[in-house]
């Protein structure tokens, strides 16, 4: 029976929206922090899928409990998909929606599609499992809204930025969303079959 997971972040966020998610099922997510686990492996894969398998691994050899670990970004293709694996590192924190304005400046309207892509892999010592979730959209002219974190307020989803919208509204549409509600399904299966061997 899984009743404790460790979340391989401390990224207060994505804690938070995973715990949304998944606590219907009694599961505790905690941080690494928590776990009073200090670990930061370098994050030198070509895809999400490759970073969340480093991080995840990274963790797992430090714990007996099961580890989620999420690795997630935004491609905008009139930049060849860039950010892609590199969203967290290619502008300074805080300042991610100003420079990617600033970089697509001279993009019209019409040539602004962007998706947000999360991978979140579930590890244990007898399995690893990957779920994952897109979010298809636009990038707007400008910053709108107060909620949510990153490139939210320039994500434009049917009319809105993401961070125009509540927790449990994004958490709808989102791209972890939908990679963790697989989770979830994946975690309320095996918790049930784990009941009816006993
Ligand atoms: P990670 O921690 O390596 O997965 O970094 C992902 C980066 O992608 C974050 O730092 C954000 O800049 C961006 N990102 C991922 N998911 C979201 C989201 O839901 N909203 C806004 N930005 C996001």
């Amino acid at each position: 029976m899984i009743n404790k997971i460790i979340m391989a972040t401390n990224n207060k966020n994505k804690l938070r929206e995973t715990r949304d998610i998944l606590s219907p099922l009694g599961i505790e997510v905690i941080s690494l922090s928590d776990a009073g686990i200090d670990v930061d492996p370098d994050e030198t894969g070509e895809t999400f899928e490759e970073n969340a398998t480093i991080k995840a691994q990274a963790v797992l050899e430090l714990t007996d409990l099961p580890v989620i670990a999420d690795d997630s970004g935004l491609c905008v293709e009139a930049l060849g998909g860039r950010p892609g694996v590199h969203s967290a590192r290619t502008y300074p924190e805080h300042e991610e929606c100003a420079g990617l304005l600033e970089d697509m400046k001279d993009i019209p309207e019409g040539s602004r599609s962007a998706y947000f892509q999360c991978v979140i892999v579930y590890m244990d010592k007898n399995a690893c499992i990957v779920f994952s979730g897109k979010c298809e959209g636009s990038i707007g002219f400008e910053q709108k809204g107060e909620n949510g974190f990153g490139y939210d307020p320039v994500f434009m989803y049917e009319g809105r930025t993401l961070a125009e919208m509540s927790e449990d509204e994004k958490n709808s549409i989102s791209h972890r969303g939908a990679a963790l509600r697989d989770l979830y399904e994946y975690l309320k299966e095996r918790n049930s079959e784990e009941n009816a061997d006993k």
